[in-house]
């Protein structure tokens, strides 16, 4: 949630600021700005809407030459998406621009004590304030000074990157909670929101802690703490490079994320079983004899991660007999929950830096409990600050609605229940090694439905017009259900709901008129051959009050077929396994009607991909 990038060396810095901007965009479109510094002056040029619109304007008001520069493409929050709030903000006296991503929460006061001072403020946005106070501290100190004193005064969660004509060859980061990373080049240095702005000048990074300052120029990064102290930042080295964060020759970055989800899949299993047969994690500081005296596990996460979260519970409950309890991160810390040192808290994220997820996993800490990140983005957040990590091998996610992260946290997620599983002897090492041989399968079947996946584009332009679409699932099924239904709002701005098929007859069933399409995630009928007959009386049910029936169903299973108006096949696949096939064509699904609409897939309407505020 919001893209911020940095600049400091030879080359021209608006355009690496400006490509950089471009593959943060799925951050935030609200607005976009950029800032240089040229004879010792700031010059800005700032839009509201997209990068696009920037990019007009800098057309027509081209920026100087400079070759330090910072930019910045905004999600909103304090002051609607217009030109005066797109940031940089500057100071009164034009001493100080400033990018912020974040939310500072004592803003309010901050921005009276100013006007009290007879600073008059420019915007309705958290971020002038600091802009003020930066300006205010600077006669008598540098930048990075200023900054460390400014950041003392602030709450909340925030990044910010700033920059001071009187030093041109400087600037300066600092971040609190949200993500701020360092790129290190030759006889030049990049701060971004994320790797993907600068990969295509260098793959080597430093993670920055929480509570750290930045000062980069060309030839040196200097990180501090807020009180001035140097710090040791962590280096690691990015594993993609700039071709995985574009399109491809595909139209669209989720058109070419579904197609990568066998390969996702297959790179997120590859190498983890260890010389033994045994299952191996990434980085574990948790000895298996505390995950012997674990008695039950929290999965923590947001939006598409809880639904991953879900499909989990059921593996992670029938293989480990722990408990499992699925919580969204946003409602987790307000309720008490009963968490302790007996409790694996388990964070799934594809960012690592959704601000619920993190506030959520910062609490299970302070209650004692032992955590481990699933988390697609190597050097962030979440896993930094878990004791342990398994990360997914999905490659760089850019379209905001997630895909291939989906399947491979599920991925992941059964690695840890095999893991716990194995830790605390609760299943045969044979039985461990049949799933992971049923999962090895998993690539070939995805493929598989990708290849015959074309008449759900038909059936997309079929329901365009509906006025609502209902998901119905039950067992895994369930969250697949409830994955359906996301991606449907968040692409195609259609109600869509997800339900248990048995909960429909408790009220949803109301809602069933006639011709109302409702897609059915039909159980294997050679797993528990009971959910089968059960959804096939649920399907009777909603037939009968006029419903249209779309079952995705497996291979085979004809006894689905005369109940059904339309049939979506998957390959036949164990029940644990069935959410890696059944979900990807509710994903073209969707995709297919925001295309149809003529909505932008990549970039939808009032969403981020990674959403650092909570
Ligand atoms: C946002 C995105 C969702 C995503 C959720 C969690 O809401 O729009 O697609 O599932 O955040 O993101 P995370 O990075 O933590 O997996």
């Amino acid at each position: 949630m919001c893209g911020i990038v940095g600049y400091v060396g030879e080359k021209q810095a608006l355009e690496v600021v400006v490509a950089g901007l471009r593959r943060l965009e799925y951050r935030g479109y609200d607005s976009a700005g950029v800032a240089v510094i040229s004879d010792g002056r700031l010059e800005i040029r700032k839009k509201a809407g997209k990068l696009a619109n920037l990019e007009t304007l800098l057309g027509q008001d081209p920026l100087p030459q400079s070759t330090t520069g910072i930019g910045h493409t905004r999600w909103a929050t304090h002051g609607g998406p217009t030109d005066h709030n797109a940031h940089p903000h500057v100071s009164a006296d034009g001493r100080v621009a400033v990018i912020h991503n974040g939310i500072i929460e004592n803003f309010a006061e901050l921005r009276e004590e100013l006007q009290s001072r007879g600073v008059e403020l420019a915007s309705e946005t958290d971020t002038e304030v600091v802009a003020h106070l930066l300006a205010e501290a600077m006669p008598d100190s540098d930048l990075a000074q200023a900054m460390q004193a400014v950041c003392h005064r602030l709450e909340g969660a925030f990044t910010l990157v700033a920059m001071d004509p009187h030093d041109p060859t400087t600037v300066v980061g600092a971040r609190r909670s949200s993500p701020l990373v360092v790129g290190l080049g030759e006889g030049e240095n990049f701060l971004a929101s994320d790797v993907a702005a600068f990969v295509e000048h260098t793959r080597d990074a430093l993670e920055l802690g929480q509570d750290q300052i930045v000062v980069l120029r060309a030839d040196s990064v200097q990180v501090l703490d807020f009180d001035g102290a140097p710090v040791e930042a962590k280096p690691f080295s990015v594993d993609w490079d700039a071709s995985a964060a574009e399109k491809g020759g595909y139209e669209l970055f989720m058109l070419k994320e579904i197609a990568e989800q066998p390969k996702a899949v297959a790179d997120s299993l590859r190498g983890r079983l260890d010389a033994q047969q045994r299952i191996r994690l990434d980085e574990t500081q948790i000895d298996d004899g505390v995950l012997r005296q674990i008695s039950k596990v929290v999965v923590i996460a947001c939006g598409t991660a809880a639904h991953a979260g879900m499909v989990a519970k059921y593996a992670i409950e029938h293989w480990t007999k722990l408990p499992v309890d699925v919580e969204l991160a946003s409602e987790f810390r307000y309720r008490d929950p009963i968490v302790g040192p007996d409790s694996l808290v388990i964070a799934i994220s594809q960012s690592g830096e959704t601000m619920d997820t993190l506030m959520a996993l910062r609490h299970a800490k302070d209650q004692g409990a032992r955590t481990l990140a699933i988390c697609n983005t190597v050097g962030s957040t979440i896993p930094r600050e878990s004791d342990a990590v398994l990360y997914t091998y999905a490659g760089p996610e850019i379209a905001v609605a997630s895909t291939k992260a989906f399947l491979t946290q599920i991925i992941a997620a059964y690695l840890v229940g095999l893991y716990l599983a194995q830790a605390r002897g609760a299943m045969f090492e044979d039985e461990i090694r049949a799933i992971m041989q049923d999962l090895s399968d998993m690539p070939q079947k995805v493929d598989l439905v990708l290849d015959t996946v074309e008449p759900v584009r038909a059936l997309a332009q079929e329901y365009a017009e509906a006025g609502s679409v209902l998901f119905l699932g039950r067992h895994v099924g369930y969250p697949v259900a409830l994955e359906g239904a996301l991606k449907l709002k968040e692409l195609a701005y259609m109600h869509a709901e997800g339900f248990p098929a048995g909960e429909l007859k408790h009220g949803p069933i109301a809602l069933i008129e006639d011709g109302v399409p409702v897609i059915v995630i039909v159980p294997s009928p050679r797993g528990r051959s009971v959910l089968h007959g059960k959804i096939v009386s649920n399907i009777q049910e909603i037939r009968a009050r006029g419903a249209r029936v779309i079952a995705v169903a497996e291979e085979g299973d004809e006894a689905i077929t005369p109940f059904a108006d339309h049939i979506i096949r998957v390959p036949e696949t164990p029940t644990l396994l069935q959410p890696l096939v059944s979900t990807v064509p509710l994903q073209v699904f969707a995709c297919e009607l925001a295309t149809v609409k003529g909505h932008d897939v990549d970039q939808p309407r009032n969403l981020a991909k990674s959403v650092t505020v909570e």
